[in-house]
This record gives structure tokens, sequence and C-alpha cells, in this order.
């Protein structure tokens, strides 16, 4: 794969988004708990990560856990947030050599500390880095990322730093998590379903959507490759003819 991947002259993306769905399914097709899959699942987003920075994409954002994620059992919800301080504990290193910027999108103030201050310090040690730009959702929900970044922009207003006619798309974008980042151009949710699940709602205007059937822990660089030259084929217009 590697010799012949990415073909020459093609376009990648610079920018894109996965929902890891199915590690529950892909844990309970073995008779093995859900948290077993969603370690899996962590297995499996390591040499995604990785092939992102061959592949020259710019940036990976990856749905980790969302705000609608705290309605499931608590156990699930632990064994989550374990996986995710485990995650940097283990990669930090490495991520860091490999020059990957770390920037977690949500609102983090809901965090266990563990997780957050985890999570903070991976940013904070990785904020200058060059390369792949890798973008972690935690209490992550599309809908309360948009009324914020409202919020934001008019409390601005009412401090007289700017104006209501000043908000345009690029003072919008600047408000919201994803600031100074390329929109998405294409957005993968595995495990065979087809909704975005208030996932990057504004930054996926015109992503292509692609919705592969392998549960995410079977979501290899081969997959990920083969979703990327269907990709390639797709003709993008952006409004136009
Ligand atoms: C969806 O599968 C997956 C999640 C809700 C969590 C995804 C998280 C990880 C893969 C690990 C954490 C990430 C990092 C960065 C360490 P599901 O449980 O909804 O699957 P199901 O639909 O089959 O039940």
């Amino acid at each position: 794969m590697s010799e012949e991947f990415p073909p020459k002259g093609a376009a990648m993306p610079r920018h894109v988004a996965i929902i890891m769905d199915g590690n529950g399914r892909w844990a309970k097709q073995r008779g093995m708990p859900r948290a077993y899959g969603h370690r899996q699942g962590v297995l499996a987003l390591e040499p995604i990560i990785e092939a992102c920075g061959e592949w020259g994409i710019e940036a990976l954002t990856i749905f980790a856990f969302s705000t609608e994620n705290w309605a499931r059992p608590k156990e699930e919800i632990a064994a989550l947030m374990g996986l995710i301080v485990e995650f940097f504990n283990k990669k930090i290193d490495e991520l860091d050599k490999k020059g990957v910027c770390i920037r977690m999108l949500g609102d983090l103030r809901q965090v266990p500390e563990l997780q957050r201050k985890t999570a903070e310090a991976a940013m904070a040690r990785t904020a200058h880095n060059a390369g792949l730009k890798l973008n972690i959702a935690l209490n992550y929900g599309s809908r309360q990322e948009i009324v914020r970044a409202a919020r934001l922009l008019a409390q601005k207003c009412r401090q007289g730093e700017m104006r209501p006619e000043d908000i345009d798309e690029n003072a919008f974008e600047d408000a919201l998590y994803t600031r100074g980042l390329p929109p998405v151009d294409l957005l993968i949710r595995t495990s065979g379903e087809e909704r975005l699940s208030n996932f990057l709602l504004y930054q996926c205007a015109y992503a292509e959507f692609l919705f592969v059937p392998e549960f995410w822990p079977d979501f290899t660089r081969e997959v990920f490759a083969r979703a990327l030259a269907t990709y390639f084929g797709r003709a993008r217009r952006f409004g136009k003819v």
C-alpha cells in the first residue's frame, strides 16, 4: 500500500474528521464488555494518526466524547476517561517527537480534573509543533459550540470591542473551538451509521461524507486509504458548476 499510496497528483484533504463509531458492537460480537471495544478503539487510532502525518493531511479531528455521552453507564464513562489519560501518558512523547500539535475541542471545565489536566498539559507541550494538527473532541457538542461562539461575540459587542456589523464568517469561525483550522474536507463515520450526531455542524458545510461499514476497531490504514481513494474520486464543486 505505502508504495502506491497516495497516488501521484491526488489532492489530499487538508482536514479529515472521524466519528469513531461501533466500539460497543465490535466488543459485543466477541462477547466482550463495551470497554474492551473502546480500548481496541484507541489502538485503532494510533496507525491512523501516523498515516495522516505520513500522507500530508494537515488536520485530523476525532470525536472522543460528546456532550451526550454523559448519559452512558457510569462504568463506561469511567473506562473512556481512563483510556484518554492512558492514551496521553503512553503516546505524548512520540506524538511530540513527530511534531503533532494537540488541541482539545469542547468544554473541558466539566471534564474530571485528571483528564482535564492531562489534556491541558498535552496541549501546552505540543502547542508550537508544526506537524499534524490532532484535534480531540472531548465533552464536545456542535450546537453548544455554536451557541458559545454567539455568546462570545455578543459579549465582545457589549464590551465595545466590536460592532454587530463586524460579525462575519471570519469573526464567527474565530469564536469556534476550531479557530484557525481549515474547514473539514472529509468526514468519515464508521459502523454503517449515517448521521452527524452533533459533530462539527458548521465546519462540515462543504465536507464530503463517507460512511464505511467497518466498526471503528477494524478501521485500519488500508480501510483509511480506500476511503481516501473514494474521496479522490468525488467532484467537489462548492456550490459552483
Ligand atoms: C462510539 O462507539 C465511540 C465512542 C463513543 C468513543 C470513541 C472513543 C475512543 C475510540 C477512545 C477515546 C479516544 C482517545 C483520543 C483516547 P460506540 O460505543 O457508540 O459503539 P456502538 O455504537 O457499537 O455502541
